[in-house]
């Protein structure tokens, strides 16, 4: 299996997605995106992966499982299928079962678009916002359990604007994030981290 492919899950526009394909075509991000699975059929993403060309782009449908771990279940069999080594969330918006989880340990990545452990959950722009944080940011992290609480793989600060709205704030943050996410994922597929408690230590190269 080769240690660079990647499957990218996302549910909403795809523009982490996009700026992982563009990374990774400029040479920048040493990932092969090789799996795109969405859980919405009208989801951006998947016309982001089809128009870069990404070999296998599916949609499942929740609807059609019993449970989550079945849902899941078949997400995991078509990642392996596909020999993706890791699993890279993009505007995932779904909770994963902690089979899948336990499945995947360690090589599941997220990123989440605010200063973790602040604002956790599906809506941290406009609670970061509503709360009248002066600065906020993006957090890319390790997936375990605890929803958006895995070990911290780095982290990077957005100011937020006295005139900010929930879409101004999110341009930015986005921006960040479409820079953040490929340096972290080359980091990560070369290897240079361990996990020490809960805290994720680079090796200096
Ligand atoms: C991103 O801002 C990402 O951080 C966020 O969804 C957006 C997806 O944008 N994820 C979460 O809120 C996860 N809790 P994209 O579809 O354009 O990549």
């Amino acid at each position: 299996m080769s240690a660079n492919r990647i499957a990218v899950m996302a549910s909403g526009k795809g523009s982490n997605l996009k700026a992982i394909l563009q990374a990774a075509e400029r040479g920048e991000c040493p990932v092969n995106v090789q799996l795109v699975i969405s859980d919405k059929a009208d989801a951006p993403a998947l016309k982001v992966a089809k128009d870069a060309g990404v070999a296998d782009v599916l949609f499942l449908n929740p609807k059609e499982y019993p449970d989550r771990a079945a849902f899941d279940a078949a997400c995991a069999e078509a990642i392996e299928q596909a020999g993706c080594q890791w699993i890279v969330l993009a505007g995932y918006m779904r909770i994963l079962s902690g089979e899948f989880i336990a499945r995947f340990r360690n090589c599941i990545i997220n990123i989440h678009p605010a200063l973790l452990p602040s604002f956790p959950g599906a809506h941290a722009v406009r609670d970061a916002l509503a709360y009248g944080a002066k600065i906020t940011g993006v957090t890319v992290h390790l997936v375990d359990e605890v929803v958006d609480g895995g070990p911290i793989l780095a982290q990077f600060s957005v100011p937020v604007q006295s005139d900010d709205t929930e879409e101004s704030l999110h341009n930015r943050i986005h921006a960040a994030e479409h820079q953040l996410y490929p340096e972290i994922l080359k980091r990560m597929i070369e290897g240079k981290f361990s996990i020490e408690d809960r805290r994720a230590v680079w090796k200096e190269t």
